[in-house]
């Protein structure tokens, strides 16, 4: 009973929390726990003018009795860290998805919000929780603890006729919209095109007015690992599956890459559902441990004497494994090749779309040398970087010279080898020597037809009501099968069976969470069966839709998203504005654009939308209406720039939509173009 009593204590203390926004009393200074993962220092960027600025732009969410005590604090963090997190005010309570109904709200759809935006920031989920990153090193939730406050308050006390409009994450308010209309509006890093550089990034989050949202952590659509376990599964699968003998499966071969970071360590997982031997370096011996021990990667080794004794023993036994070297992935890719190791598939997953601000480090420093270098010698650190690059495709050379299939894996690391002046460019001087995951397999096998990496959480909390919507898109999902083209036959099969073993793989970090990659008649038919099993109560309370915006539609990038897109297009940016403001009034709950994401600031524009399905008639209607333009928006532009299997899509979907009618193509013959210069 005692016990009870305190929860509940608890919960009206944190709804009270909620309530109040920024506190009334000024809370004390905080110590924070050695423990933590901390971000790394930022770069020193702003002259003493722009300094004052930032402390100006940070102390107007304080009342002026405060100013005195804050303005010196706020100057030190600048001085410590490179920006300023406002640290103290990070609330006491516990940071975790909580059920929907223990949220203050007087809004259902603005309580999901509060649960999705809590996720992000759980330390279980999220990199660097006391700086409000999710993931990729610097993707952002907010730029400070402020932020953070009014949002929650706003959030708590708005209605179904309000819409909360957050730029970087600051809330700039409330404003009269209707029940139709999405309850939050996010932009992220939205920049005049010409003041995009990597260091606008550094210089204007310094001053606290913009933030790199990566995709999902500034959009409240972080799923943990899981999320990119599932498209990495796809791709693995297909990276043997194209380059594997057909009598041969990936038993006892080696996929080597790098980093067990946010995203990068679903890779030793998403290994062992392939089958094959995954062996992943990682610097941060923290973030190794972290993976480790949430059962993410079999095997820790430091040695790499012991490392090549183990790979041999498991090559030989054609074990499925994975093991996390703790060290540096250009010594494993060297002393692989001088140990005759013999690698399969080779991939990266630094975060190198962010290269000189602790994304990517380079071999010959300590993972403590290269934090201090980085930011007392930005200049030599970037020396540094690249001469590890140059070294690291040398050795990818050598290997791939043997046989090894090797891919950029959507972390910029082919561009960022050519900036570094690497052997990696092909022989026309043009296209990279190797592939991105995009152009090779996710492009024409997945998003030219729709597939892409549509995701659902149960609001209760509650692990049965998983377990239920497994089931039901089970069934949905073999009743898609059956009448399938043959075209999309396999990718079905693949998620059908990652879908039946997605429970046993316990593949949940955070909030009661599923991902299923899915066309527009599975996103539709899957929302629709939830949607109903909300409504006649079994599935106990809401079910919250989305996807990661590296899907389809909703990500304009040249270098990964749309790098299979040859018309020339693939740097522009109207997909993804079209698919913001299409879904915006179509039915979302909310909408976030984003610049930067994935490949870097400046790289890319990025969307994403959520969905609250509370049973409801009007769920029904908003989710046949959105979810059919957020996926063939992007199919129909994949088919305007001739690709194949999106001009199959199209066709076939304006078959079954008879309103839908697209643009096509006609196609020049490649003789007439011969002729002409
Ligand atoms: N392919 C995809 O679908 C996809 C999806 C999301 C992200 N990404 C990209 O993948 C990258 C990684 O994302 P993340 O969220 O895991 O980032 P992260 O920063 O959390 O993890 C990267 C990890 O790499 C480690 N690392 C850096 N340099 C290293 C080196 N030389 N040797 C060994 N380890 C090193 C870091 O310590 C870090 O833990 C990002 O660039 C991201 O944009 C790709």
């Amino acid at each position: 009973m005692n016990y009870l009593k305190n929860i509940k204590t608890m919960s009206a203390d944190f709804k009270q929390q909620i309530l109040q926004g920024i506190p009334e009393q000024l809370p004390p200074k905080r110590k924070i726990p050695e423990y933590v993962n901390r971000a790394p220092k930022r770069k020193d960027i702003l002259s003493t003018e722009e300094k004052k600025l930032a402390v100006q732009n940070a102390l107007r969410y304080f009342p002026e009795k405060w100013h005195k005590e804050l303005a010196g604090e706020f100057a030190g963090e600048l001085k410590e860290y490179g920006r300023i997190y406002m640290y103290r005010f990070k609330p006491e309570y516990e940071m975790f998805a909580r059920p929907i109904n223990e949220y203050p709200a007087k809004s259902k759809q603005a309580a999901a919000i509060m649960l999705m935006i809590q996720n992000n920031l759980d330390p279980k989920v999220a990199q660097h929780p006391e700086e409000l990153i999710t993931y990729g090193g610097n993707g952002a939730v907010f730029q400070n603890w402020a932020q953070y406050l009014l949002t929650m308050k706003y959030l708590a006390t708005m209605t179904d006729d309000q819409t909360l409009h957050i730029y970087s994450g600051h809330p700039m308010g409330l404003f009269p919209s209707s029940k139709e209309a999405p309850r939050v509006v996010v932009t992220n890093g939205m920049m005049i095109p010409n003041h995009s550089q990597p260091d606008d990034w550094e210089k204007y989050n310094a001053l606290g007015v913009t933030q790199y949202g990566q995709m999902t952590a500034g959009s409240y659509m972080y799923i943990g690992p899981q999320g990119i376990v599932h498209g990495t599964t796809i791709t693995l699968m297909n990276a043997f599956r194209n380059n594997l003998k057909s009598d041969e499966t990936p038993a006892g071969k080696i996929f080597l890459t790098a980093g067990l970071g946010g995203m990068s360590g679903a890779q030793p997982k998403a290994g062992n559902i392939t089958g094959c031997i995954t062996v992943c370096a990682e610097v941060n011996e923290n973030a190794a441990k972290k993976r480790y021990t949430q059962g993410w990667v079999d095997v820790l080794i430091y040695d790499f004497e012991e490392l090549v004794n183990r790979v041999k023993q498991v090559q030989q036994n054609k074990e499925t494994t994975s093991i996390a070297y703790v060290g540096n992935v250009v010594e494993l890719w060297e002393r692989f090749y001088d140990n005759g190791i013999f690698v399969h598939v080779g991939s990266d997953q630094t975060s190198l779309h962010n290269p000189y601000a602790g994304g990517y480090y380079p071999v010959g420093l300590s993972f403590d040398e290269s934090n201090r270098m980085m930011r007392e010698n930005p200049e030599l650190f970037k020396q540094k970087v690249h001469e590890s690059l140059i070294r690291q495709a040398a050795a990818i050379n050598k290997h791939s010279a043997k046989g090894t299939y090797f891919f950029d894996y959507g972390n910029a690391f082919l561009l960022e080898c050519s900036r570094a002046g690497a052997d990696i460019m092909a022989e026309n001087g043009i296209d990279f020597r190797y592939p991105s995951y995009v152009q090779d397999i996710l492009g024409p096998l997945c998003f030219d037809y729709g597939f892409g990496p549509f995701r659902w959480v149960c609001s209760s909390g509650n692990p049965e009501d998983l377990e239920k919507t497994d089931q039901i898109a089970i069934q949905v999902l073999n009743e898609i099968k059956a009448t399938a083209p043959v075209e999309i036959q396999q990718q079905m099969e693949d998620n059908i069976k990652w879908i039946s073993e997605a429970g046993q793989n316990k593949l949940v970090v955070g909030s009661q969470a599923r991902i299923l990659y899915s066309d527009a008649e599975g996103r539709i038919k899957l929302a629709e069966a939830f949607n109903k099993a909300v409504a006649s109560g079994e599935i106990s309370a809401p079910v919250i839709l989305g996807r990661d915006h590296h899907d389809v539609s909703g990500t304009d990038s040249p270098y990964r998203e749309t790098s299979n897109i040859y018309d020339g297009s693939k740097f522009t940016a109207d997909m993804a504005i079209h698919n913001v403001i299409g879904d915006s009034f179509r039915g979302a709950t909310w909408v976030s654009i984003h610049n930067g994401g994935g490949v870097g600031w400046g790289e890319v524009i990025n969307g994403g939308f959520g969905m609250l399905l509370d049973g409801s008639e009007e769920a029904d209607i908003r989710l046949k209406r959105m979810l059919f333009y957020d996926v063939n928006n992007g199919i129909a532009r994949r088919s305007w720039a001739r690709n194949k299997n999106a001009r199959f899509a199209i066709e076939r979907e304006m078959q079954r939509s008879p309103e839908l009618l697209i643009t096509l193509p006609n196609l020049v013959s490649d003789e007439l173009l011969e002729e002409l210069f």
